[in-house]
């Protein structure tokens, strides 16, 4: 066990609800208004994939055409039975960190936990439901077509770019500590600010739902520190070198 190390990425966009979570309010299975408040709760966040009913998707052990898991019945006809409702509640509330915690402390599992935010660069994803921003525009401004920006695009990002991102998690898993980590750009940038770099015609697109209007780890409850680190390839010279390419 001692050997197996595993690395855990965590996406800036999950960090906003994380950074909420905490211990405060315990769960009380009997309170009759936590219950209701789950189900709201419930039908808000998690009806959308799980079904208002608890079905989730019937071939649960599929995958969709991009090739991700499903999501599964939580009925009882998948395999949510397998686990307790507090480590379910652990899960859901702290995301696998409390997990991966646990396993180090009693199997001695290492692992190093890296924070990346909007990361930009060689492999990016340029269009469909997952592509990146840079790597929209990008697209966008070698097919000659005006840049798409989501109103009101005062949105701040800290775009860090691939390689920085890369040489952090090559740094964690050198010094082998089991240790949480951030990798980030002390310049953060407005998509409006991001789209001028381009130096071409903008347009807007109407506001979208549970847009985040900044990206930010907050120290406020990580029980474990988290060691900021910061890229040093600024977004600006990255553009410009498109720019001159295309
Ligand atoms: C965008 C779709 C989506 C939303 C929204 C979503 N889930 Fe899931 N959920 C999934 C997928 C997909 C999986 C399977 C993940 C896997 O197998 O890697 C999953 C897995 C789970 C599991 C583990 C099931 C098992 O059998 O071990 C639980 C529990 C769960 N989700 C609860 C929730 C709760 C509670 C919410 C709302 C707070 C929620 N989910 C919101 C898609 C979603």
């Amino acid at each position: 066990m001692a050997n197996i190390f595993l690395w855990v990425f965590i996406f800036s966009f999950s960090l906003i609800e994380y950074s909420y979570a905490d211990s405060r309010f315990p769960i009380l299975r009997d309170s009759k208004e936590q219950v209701q408040q789950g189900k709201l709760l419930y039908d808000q966040n998690c009806a959308s994939c799980h079904k208002k009913n608890l079905s989730g998707t019937k071939d649960w052990r599929s995958v969709d055409s991009d090739g991700h898991t499903v999501p599964p019945p939580l009925n009882g006809t998948a395999h949510t039975w397998h686990h307790s409702d507090e480590l379910l509640h652990d899960i859901i509330k702290h995301g696998f960190n409390n997990l991966i915690k646990n396993y180090h402390q009693w199997f001695n599992l290492k692992y190093e936990i890296v924070y990346f935010f909007n990361v930009y660069g060689l492999g990016q994803i340029s269009n469909g439901n997952m592509a990146t921003v840079l790597g929209i525009f990008e697209d966008q401004y070698k097919k000659n077509k005006p840049l798409t920006i989501v109103k009101p695009g005062t949105q701040t990002r800290r775009f860090t770019h691939i390689n920085d991102t890369i040489d952090v998690c090559y740094y964690a898993w050198k010094k082998n500590r089991s240790k949480h980590y951030s990798i980030s750009n002390r310049k953060s940038y407005t998509i409006i600010e991001v789209a001028k770099l381009f130096n071409t015609k903008i347009k807007f697109l109407p506001p979208r739902e549970g847009e985040r209007y900044a990206s930010a780890l907050t120290s406020m409850n990580l029980s474990n520190k988290v060691y900021k680190m910061f890229g040093k390839i600024d977004l600006k010279d990255y553009v410009e070198n498109v720019v001159k390419n295309s």
